[in-house]
């Protein structure tokens, strides 16, 4: 009969949770959701009053450090991730050996992964110790350096990505402009004229990165707290959570949304669609959600910021096709039975009514979430007894012990 498999013979309990549905790794005090309730909260603050009153950068201070800045907090915090925002010359030759359709989500990952070769004070291996403590004023000055850095350059990043693909120069980040502001100035700016991004479409867009900075533990997030547990050093986790975050059943799904409307065509073919989603021939992309099982708070949001842009740009074509989805979806029994609603993504129409490529879309998603990363992975570095490498056990239910059989007695 052989021996038995390891996980019968060990003592303790071992819970299988396919998904992580019921599993918590850690205690947090960042972000707070009430999946049945519709809530999304940073630090206790409701997203809705953020989203109003607050702006990506001073949201992203709150969700890192805990509390809203005062004043002079803020202008340091700014003036540190601008100051950032400049990327080593090498950087220019590196975006320019992908090939002229790489996917801009490939580049922004391995621009991430190239990053961590250039600061080797955020590299534990290379130190030779743990580097972060907390109540240690340089060790902590480190890990903000690191955080500076590629909130900094995570808009150049993308930028660089953005406009390598059309063959055009890169453009220095700018001085004086707002952080969403220089974002669109470094994607847009030609030549040398005076190129001032809409105000409108700043105010949109930083309303959108604001609400995407952080979701708790969704799967990028889980990866880069996963990856940093190794200790290894923060580029690298975040890129390894943007190369989770690029799967379609996650920040790919905006990007999905407008394939999938594009498919879909006119609101006459939606009958058509949701009777093969229901026989689960096609996915219904920007609807479900592991968590929300009431609305998104967040598509709330989108919704109303859809309208400011639209002003601007005019409505989106697709936009009719889909609201008559949204409509056919919502008071569908298959739907309303397993409590899907739409989630964030479909701020998709609004990426595209400002003129973004499809496939830059999960960039947009992944540029502000970087903060939400960077508050976990400093929340694990810091916490209590240390960092615990995250070592998932398996249940095992292959063969038990076999001995080999050379080839030519195999049958
Ligand atoms: N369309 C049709 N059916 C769906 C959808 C959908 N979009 N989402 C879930 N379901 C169905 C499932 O088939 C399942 O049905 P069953 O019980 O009959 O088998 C039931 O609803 C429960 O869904 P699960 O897949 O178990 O939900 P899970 O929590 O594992 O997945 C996920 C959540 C991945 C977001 C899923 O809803 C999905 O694939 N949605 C479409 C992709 C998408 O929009 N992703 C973005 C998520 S939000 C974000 O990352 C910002």
């Amino acid at each position: 009969q052989g021996e038995r498999p390891e996980n019968e013979t060990e003592k303790g309990l071992r819970v299988q949770d396919r998904g992580f549905l019921n599993t918590a790794v850690m205690q947090s005090t960042i972000t707070y959701i009430d999946g049945d309730a519709g809530v999304l909260r940073y630090r206790g603050y409701p997203i809705e009053q953020l989203a109003e009153k607050s702006s990506h950068l001073e949201s992203a201070y709150l969700l890192i450090y805990g509390s809203l800045p005062t004043a002079s907090q803020y202008a340091h915090f700014e003036q540190e991730i601008m100051n950032h925002g400049v990327t080593h010359s090498d950087a220019t030759q590196f975006f320019q050996s992908f090939r002229y359709d790489a996917h801009p989500m490939s580049m922004l990952t391995s621009a991430f992964a190239m990053l961590g070769s250039y600061y080797s004070e955020a590299n534990p291996s290379l130190q030779g110790q743990r580097l972060y403590t907390k109540g240690d004023a340089a060790s902590l000055a480190t890990m903000d350096r690191q955080i500076y850095r590629i909130i900094g350059k995570a808009i150049t990043l993308a930028a660089m990505a953005y406009r390598v693909r059309q063959g055009r120069e890169f453009v220095t980040p700018p001085t004086g402009l707002s952080y969403t502001a220089s974002f669109l100035y470094q994607m847009d700016h030609i030549g040398e004229q005076d190129y001032v991004p809409n105000p409108i479409l700043v105010k949109a867009l930083d309303v959108l990165f604001l609400i995407h900075a952080d979701h708790e533990l969704n799967a990028s997030c889980t990866t880069v707290l996963q990856t940093g547990s190794s200790l290894v050093d923060p580029y690298s986790a975040i890129a390894a959570g943007c190369a989770s975050l690029y799967g379609p059943l996650h920040g790919g799904a905006n990007e999905a949304v407008i394939r999938m409307l594009i498919s879909i065509g006119k609101p006459e073919n939606v009958p058509a669609f949701i009777e093969a989603v229901k026989r689960r021939e096609k996915t219904l992309s920007g609807f479900g959600h592991r968590v929300y099982k009431t609305s998104d708070p967040r598509s709330f949001i989108v919704r109303k910021t859809a309208d400011e842009v639209f002003k601007v740009t005019g409505q989106d074509q697709l936009l009719e096709t889909a609201m008559a989805l949204h409509d056919a979806a919502m008071k569908d029994e298959y739907f309303i039975k397993r409590r899907l609603a739409p989630n964030v993504d479909f701020c998709g129409l609004i990426y595209r009514a400002m003129g973004f490529p499809l496939d830059f879309f999960p960039v947009l998603f992944a540029v502000p979430r970087v903060v939400g990363w960077l508050a976990h992975w400093r929340q694990m570095m810091l916490q209590e007894g240390g960092v615990k490498i995250w070592r998932p056990r398996q249940v095992y239910v292959g063969e038990t012990k076999r001995d080999y059989v050379p080839v030519d007695d195999r049958v």
